[in-house]
């Protein structure tokens, strides 16, 4: 087992602010990385408003928010980047994950882990273009990272085995429920959600309905979030990266087609929430 104290998050976005809060409340140094300035200021003050909140609601101490505050340190150099294990949450893109991975092996110590959160990437795919394919390794959280309980855990062809040991213990060393999955596409979650998603695309492509009653029908019964909602939620730029991703390594099989309403709204820039703009408007 590794011993892990450092740990290096590499994208502030919508996951990797998350992840980040959910380690340095754990106790484990951490450090958040965004080549973008503004998202890494953006992370600062929603993980700042997370931890207020639990402290309002009573589940976190305000000794506690101020430990995890004290544990987390943000940089958009690349110099800073060195730890016992690295994960990335940046766009869901082979060539970006595998630039940015060869861009920080050499400075960190040969038994550093290299982690993906990537949600529809084969693990093995990343880790065939770098020279230490048995350091990588899949965790894959969930939106939002905070609170949400589940990760999936994907080896690699190449994954060295004392690696899934360690990554699965650290998964319940931060309190999340750690399950393994086949480095298949999309894993497990993204694989059966996906159709939530594209048939929903569909349905509103032949104008059955109009989107807010496809997310009212759906919410009542029974799913916490419509899928408009949902997809706002986690970007809509990220789950059209995905879908897309998936159709490809799935031999374009006609239930995965990535649906152009949603490339429309990618290609105008109504990401979602993180925009203030996507399927609906956000204040
Ligand atoms: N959004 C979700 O619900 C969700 C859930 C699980 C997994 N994922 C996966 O997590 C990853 C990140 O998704 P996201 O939704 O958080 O994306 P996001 O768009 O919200 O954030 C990505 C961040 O990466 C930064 N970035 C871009 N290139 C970079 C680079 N080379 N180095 C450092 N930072 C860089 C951007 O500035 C941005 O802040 C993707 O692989 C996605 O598939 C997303």
């Amino acid at each position: 087992m590794m011993n892990i104290k450092t740990i290096v998050i590499a994208g502030s976005g919508t996951m990797g602010s998350g992840i980040a809060q959910v380690c340095a409340q754990s106790n484990f140094q951490t450090i958040l990385f965004d080549l973008n300035e503004e998202s890494i200021a953006k992370a600062k003050l929603m993980i700042e408003k997370n931890l207020s909140k639990a402290v309002e609601i009573g589940k976190l101490s305000e000794e506690n928010k101020l430990k995890t505050i004290a544990n987390l340190t943000y940089t958009s150099e690349i110099k800073d980047l060195i730890g016992d294990l690295i994960l990335e949450a940046i766009p869901e893109n082979l060539k970006i994950k595998q630039d940015f991975f060869r861009s920080i092996t050499e400075q960190n110590k040969p038994n550093s882990i290299f982690a993906t959160n990537t949600s529809s990437i084969p693990i093995s795919q990343i880790a065939a273009g770098l020279v230490n394919p048995d350091r990588v390794i899949g965790i894959h959280f969930f939106n939002p990272a905070h609170i949400m309980k589940l990760v999936e855990i994907i080896e690699g062809e190449e994954t060295d085995p004392e690696i899934t040991k360690t990554v699965v213990e650290w998964v319940n060393t931060i309190g999340k429920s750690g399950v393994k999955a086949k480095d298949a596409p999309g894993f497990i979650v993204n694989r059966v959600a996906r159709h939530f998603y594209v048939e929903s695309l569909k349905i509103l492509e032949e104008q059955v309905t109009d989107l807010k009653t496809i997310d009212n029908l759906l919410e009542s019964s029974g799913f916490k979030m419509g899928p408009y909602k949902l997809m706002d939620l986690i970007g809509v730029d990220t789950n059209y990266s995905v879908t897309q991703s998936m159709f490809e390594l799935f031999n374009y099989e006609a239930r995965f087609r990535p649906n152009r309403i949603q490339k429309q709204k990618v290609i105008a820039g109504k990401h979602g929430k993180k925009t203030n703009k996507g399927f609906y408007d956000y204040d």
